[in-house]
């Protein structure tokens, strides 16, 4: 039985709980990106140094190694992940982890776009992780380190040896911000603006380590690179790329607005202050979890519960006799129930995922907003359930 759940009168004071475009950070407004470059070229001297300065602040933020090199290129996440594997990948075997929908996408990206012939690729299915112990180094290993769509995150690198032979290439777009990423492990990582510091999309940030240079400078892909995938020039890196000289153009809207959410970043404390609030955000779920019979995590291991995309699945016994389809009606019903109350935006699970509830526990997204949001789901949930039976009866 559910316990009857009385209406809540708390509302979250922010109802953005969406994995992506994320919430913004707490007190921001229009008025913050007043200094933006607009209307001038991000070629003049304002221009670069606006986008120089996101290269710096990230840097300096995320603790980068001094040889590493750091990029804003095209098209978001998917742009910087899709950079990496058709200028990097084909020079020896790759082997591809996916556990959920967005790993899935970089698979079909190698084994049907760029169709590399010697791609192993390692699965598992939603809400678990492959055994990261058999992950076979002397390849090039493509891998997510927050799984989005499922919530399940690799605890640490532990399982990725110093000695590696391959390159390893992490789409980092739902961690970079929230989790510790060990850089000397990570050959490549990516992310985007509109995640963990509630920035704006279109833009993807590139990182790559002195191995992924010199593979990029030492081999030359078997197909044809469009320019907006082009990191050398001459067979050598393009340095100009990594301090601000972008490819083609951006927002300088977006940057402005980028260049807030870093300098907010600083503000509450750094890296550490960003997982931290966002390790709370995935406490105070945890312990509603703990507590409330009709919901568990969709992560089966506590170690791999992501603190960002925190992905609910709805465990009692009335949902889960229900066919496949129902499943799906009633937890989309449940989503748009507290979307019409205004207390949760853009929480059902992603379309492809298992039915249940993405929430989004970023550090933009504040951690009251988090406790007022969880008797309404109790409330919805009753709700939805209740209709249900009264259809039924
Ligand atoms: C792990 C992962 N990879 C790729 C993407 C696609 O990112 P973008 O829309 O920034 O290209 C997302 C978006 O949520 C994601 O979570």
């Amino acid at each position: 039985m559910t316990a009857p759940a009385p209406r809540p009168s708390l509302r979250p004071a922010s109802p953005n709980f969406s994995s992506g475009p994320c919430a913004k950070r707490p007190g921001w407004s229009l008025d913050q990106l007043k200094d933006a470059a607009l209307g001038r070229s991000h070629r003049s001297k304002i221009g670069k140094t606006k986008l120089a300065d996101v290269l710096q602040r990230s840097r300096k933020l995320l603790n980068l190694p001094a040889d590493y090199r750091i990029g804003i290129v095209p098209a978001s996440d998917t742009g910087a992940v899709e950079m990496a594997l058709w200028s990097l990948l084909g020079s020896r075997p790759v082997e591809l982890l996916a556990w959920e929908s967005f790993g899935q996408d970089w698979v079909t990206d190698v084994v049907k776009q760029l169709k590399l012939p010697d791609a192993k690729v390692t699965t598992a299915g939603y809400g678990k992780l492959p055994d990261l112990a058999k992950v076979d180094f002397t390849r090039d290993v493509v891998f997510l380190w927050n799984g989005t769509t499922s919530g399940v995150r690799v605890p640490d690198g532990s399982w990725i040896p110093d000695d590696r032979e391959g390159l390893t290439i992490c789409d980092a777009t739902s961690a970079a911000f929230a989790m510790d990423l060990p850089w000397h492990k990570l050959d490549v990582v990516t992310w985007s603006w509109q995640k963990v510091l509630g920035g704006e999309g279109a833009h993807g940030m590139l990182v790559l380590s002195p191995r992924a240079v010199a593979r990029l400078e030492s081999t030359t892909p078997a197909w044809p690179l469009p320019k907006i995938f082009r990191m050398t020039k001459g067979g050598k890196i393009d340095e100009a790329i990594f301090k601000g000289d972008t490819i083609n153009t951006p927002s300088m809207l977006a940057v402005e607005d980028a260049i807030d959410g870093l300098k907010w970043a600083e503000s509450v404390g750094g890296v550490a202050g960003l997982i931290k609030r966002s390790e709370a955000n995935l406490s105070a779920i945890a312990r509603w979890v703990a507590q409330t019979d009709w919901v568990d995590f969709l992560a089966e291991e506590p170690k791999t519960r992501s603190c960002t995309s925190i992905c609910l699945k709805i465990v009692d016994p009335w949902f889960i006799a229900l066919s496949e389809d129902a499943q799906a009606e009633a937890a989309k019903k449940l989503a748009s129930l507290l979307e019409g109350e205004k207390v949760a935006f853009d929480i059902a699970a992603y379309r492809s995922a298992p039915a249940g509830l993405r929430i989004w526990g970023g550090a933009t997204v504040e951690n009251a907003d988090i406790a007022a949001l969880l008797p309404w789901l109790d409330w919805a949930y009753a709700q939805v359930k209740q209709q249900d039976s009264a259809q039924a009866a």
